[in-house]
């Protein structure tokens, strides 16, 4: 830190435009089927899996991008504080969620110990530095998962349960939003391509073997486990959010890449434009989920 200040690869009209701070709490309707994709179910226990990991990853993040704040220019502070107050709520919000997803689940209670526990380890014994480069990989595996979403949201979300796809679907949201965030931080603080590449690595391949797991507890407790259907349209979703996310990684890992220079996807941040601060709603996904 304490280097010289960065452009930070925006434009002025990107700087001038503040991150929102949405006021949003999902209220879930009584009896919600926490398995809300019924054509898919398999599709729901992923994201299931992915929403229990969020309570614990992305406080280690926020700690992480928190203890730098201090030592950052003014305009990237006020950036990182709102950013920052974006990832609070979402993991607020999904830890409320995660309440179905227990009493539904008790499997799950061991697999949330492990997250706790591997998060805390490395909130203790991994530096700053390595945290920074994590928080930057981690918005840049975020991104990359709102892009796949996007290009299968008509088939994944069609007969879905509205409340939970939009709880999915305002994180991605906001994760595409605030995109550039870790990375100035992580580039302020002395950045470097390999720690970059090593803390995108670890976020994707913690996020994907916690939310395996988790997922496995669920299709197991729903009689679902061992049917060859569930594992063929895993490995067809896998294989092509694969080809979405190994690229977009490469590209970032590329010197002189900046998460600006990524097209963002258009449904998402047009959606998103559209929330309501008087009612703190966002449209209702009501067209979109429809049979
Ligand atoms: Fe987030
Ligand atoms: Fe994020």
């Amino acid at each position: 830190l304490g280097r010289e200040p960065k452009g930070h690869g925006l434009t002025s009209s990107q700087r001038a435009t503040p991150l929102a701070h949405r006021r949003i709490r999902f209220e879930y309707p009584e009896g919600l089927d926490p398995l809300w994709s019924r054509r898919f179910p398999e599709f729901a226990c992923a994201a299931n899996g992915l929403s229990l990991m969020m309570p614990h990853v992305e406080p280690y993040v926020v700690k992480s991008v928190r203890a730098a704040l201090d030592q950052l220019p003014p305009e990237l502070a006020e950036r990182t504080q709102a950013y920052l107050a974006q990832e609070l709520a979402h993991h607020t919000q999904h830890h409320r969620f995660n309440e179905l997803l227990r009493a539904r689940y008790p499997g799950l209670a061991r697999v949330e110990r492990w997250m706790r526990v591997t998060y805390r380890w490395m909130h203790q014994h991994r530096s700053l530095r390595f945290g920074l480069a994590y928080a930057a990989g981690f918005e840049a595996v975020a991104y990359a998962a709102a892009r796949w979403t996007e290009s299968h949201m008509d088939e994944l979300f069609r007969g879905a349960e509205p409340v939970p796809a939009t709880l999915l679907l305002w994180h991605l949201a906001e994760e595409v939003e605030h995109k550039t965030v870790a990375f100035d931080v992580y580039e302020e603080a002395g950045g470097g391509r390999w720690l970059y590449a090593a803390g995108m690595v670890t976020s994707l391949v913690q996020m994907a073997w916690f939310a395996l797991v988790a997922m496995w507890v669920m299709l197991y407790a729903e009689g679902r486990l061992f049917r060859p259907i569930t594992h063929l349209r895993l490995v067809k979703w896998w294989l092509s959010f694969t080809f979405e996310v190994v690229p977009s990684m490469l590209a970032s890992a590329l010197p002189g890449h900046h998460p600006s220079g990524l097209s963002d996807p258009i449904w998402l941040t047009t959606w998103l434009r559209h929330y309501d601060p008087e009612t703190a709603t966002l449209p209702t996904l009501d067209g979109l989920v429809a049979e």
